[in-house]
C-alpha cells in the first residue's frame, strides 16, 4: 500500500515540543512517511527542542532574524517553503496551532493544493486582538484546513461556530504526550542546587507582543515587590531570548538574590523544574496546559486566555499585569492554604497523553476515505 506522506512545518519553541510526540509516532509508523521542515522562525530556543527528541528536519529555512517582523516571518517562509512543497508533493502538510510561520505554511499549502491537518485546532479568545497576531493566525489557519485535531471539545465547539464541522476529531493536546517524554522522578539541575530546599519556588516566563512595554514593567515590579518581603522565595526565570524581553528582565529583577534569571531551559529541565515549583507565572500558552498535569497553580499574566478549560478545572487565574492585581493576587496564592491547595488538586483537562495516535488513526481514516 503507497504510504501517506505527511509534511510537518514549524519552527518554534513550542511547535516543537507539542510536534515532537506527532513526528517520533509518523517516523515510527509504516504507514507514513514523515517529512519534516523546521522554518527556523526560533533558531535557538527551536533546537534545544529538537535535541530533546532526535528530530532531525529534512529541511531548515532558517528564517529568523534579529527584530524580524510579522510580515517578515510570513513572506520569508511563504517564498523558501514553496520550492520544498512542489518537490516533496506531500500528501498532507501538519501545521500547528498559532504562530505566524504555521499560518504563512498553512497558506502556500493551500496555493499548492496541498491538503492541511491543523494540530491544536479550534483555541479562541474571539478578540482579534489578544493575543496579537495568535488569534487570527489560528483563525485563518482554520479557514484554510482540512483536518482539524481539536485538543478538547470546548475547541470542537469553537470550530463549529466558525462553521467547520468536517474533519474534527477531538484528541486532547500533543503538550500532555509530551510530558510521557521529560518528566523524570530523580531529577537534578544546578539551579535548583543553589537554592535553599525548604524555599518556595515560582517558575515564571513572559514574552507575548502585547505584554511588551509598560505591561511586562509593571509585573516584573510587582511581582519583585510581594517575593522581596520574603526570605523564603526563590523565582526561576528562564528569560526568552527576544532582546525586548531579556531587557526588561535584567533591568527590573537582574540584581536580586531572590530572581534566578537563566536562559531558555530544554523542555526536560523546564518540566521537571516546574514539577518542583510551587506556583508558576506565566502569559505563555503552552504552559497553560502542562502546569494542571502537573497539579501546579498559575497566575496567567494575560487579560484573555483560549485555555478555557484550565481556569474552569481551577488551576488557571487570569490575573493580567496591573501591578496592583498582580501584588494582590500572588499575595493571596502564597498567604491563602486554602486557595492554594483548591488550585492544585484540580485535574488536568488537556487529555491523557495519546493525542499524537489519534491524530495518527485520523489521517489514515482521511486518506483511506479518499
Ligand atoms: C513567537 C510566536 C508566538 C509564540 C512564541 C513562542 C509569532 C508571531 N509569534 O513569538 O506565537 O508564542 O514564538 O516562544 O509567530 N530569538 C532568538 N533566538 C531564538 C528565538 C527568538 O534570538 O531561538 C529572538 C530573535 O531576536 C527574534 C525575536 O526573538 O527576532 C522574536 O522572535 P519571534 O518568533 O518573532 O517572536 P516570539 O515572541 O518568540
Ligand atoms: N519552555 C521551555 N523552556 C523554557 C520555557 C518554556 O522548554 O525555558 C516550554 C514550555 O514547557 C512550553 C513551551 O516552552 O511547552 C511554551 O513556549 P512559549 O511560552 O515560548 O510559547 P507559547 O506556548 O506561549 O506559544
Amino acid at each position: 500500500m503507497k504510504k501517506i506522506k505527511v509534511m510537518s512545518v514549524f519552527g518554534t519553541r513550542p511547535e516543537g515540543i507539542k510536534m515532537g510526540p506527532v513526528v517520533k509516532a509518523l517516523e515510527k509508523d509504516d504507514r507514513f512517511t514523515s517529512v519534516v521542515v523546521s522554518t527556523g522562525q526560533h533558531a535557538e530556543m527551536l533546537q534545544q527542542v529538537l535535541d530533546v527528541f532526535s528530530i532531525v528536519p529534512n529541511y531548515d529555512l532558517k528564517i529568523m532574524k534579529p527584530k524580524q517582523t510579522l510580515t517578515g516571518i510570513t513572506i520569508e517562509t511563504m517564498s523558501r517553503l514553496e520550492p520544498i512543497i512542489q518537490r516533496e508533493q506531500p500528501d498532507l502538510m501538519l501545521v500547528h496551532g498559532d504562530t505566524s510561520s504555521a499560518y504563512a505554511a498553512a497558506l502556500t499549502a493551500f496555493y499548492n493544493r496541498i491538503a492541511i491537518g491543523h494540530v491544536e485546532a479550534g483555541l479562541r479568545t474571539w478578540d482579534k486582538y489578544s493575543p496579537y497576531p495568535e488569534e487570527m493566525n489560528r483563525q485563518m489557519i482554520d479557514d484554510l484546513a482540512d483536518l482539524y485535531f481539536a485538543p478538547t471539545t470546548t475547541s470542537a465547539a469553537n470550530l463549529q461556530k466558525g462553521n467547520h464541522h468536517r474533519g474534527v476529531t477531538v484528541t486532547g493536546n500533543t503538550a500532555i504526550d509530551a510530558l510521557r517524554y521529560t518528566i523524570n522522578q530523580d531529577y537534578h539541575h544546578q539551579v535548583l542546587a543553589e537554592i535553599d530546599q525548604h524555599h518556595r519556588i515560582i517558575l515564571l516566563t513572559m514574552h507575548r507582543r502585547e505584554n511588551w512595554g509598560r505591561p511586562m514593567e509593571e509585573t516584573f515590579k510587582a511581582i519583585r515587590k510581594v517575593v522581596d518581603q520574603y526570605d523564603d522565595i526563590d523565582v526561576i526565570y528562564p528569560v526568552h531570548l527576544n532582546p525586548k524581553v531579556q531587557t526588561v528582565a535584567n533591568k527590573i529583577l537582574g540584581n536580586d538574590e531572590h530572581f534566578h534569571l537563566i536562559a531558555p531551559l530544554d523542555v526536560v529541565d523546564f518540566h521537571n523544574i516546574m514539577s518542583k515549583a510551587m506556583l508558576v507565572m506565566s502569559d505563555s500558552g503552552g504552559v497553560q496546559e502542562e502546569a494542571p498535569a502537573l497539579h501546579k497553580p498559575v497566575l496567567v499574566l494575560r487579560d484573555t486566555t483560549e485555555r478555557p478549560e484550565g481556569v474552569a478545572a481551577g488551576t488557571l487565574k487570569l490575573i493580567g499585569t496591573n501591578y496592583a492585581q498582580v501584588i494582590a493576587e500572588l499575595t493571596a496564592l502564597l498567604t491563602d492554604k486554602a486557595e492554594y491547595e483548591q488550585m492544585s488538586a484540580a485535574n488536568n483537562p488537556y487529555g491523557d497523553g495519546h493525542a499524537s495516535e489519534r491524530i495518527l488513526e485520523a489521517i489514515a481514516a482521511w486518506a483511506e476515505s479518499k
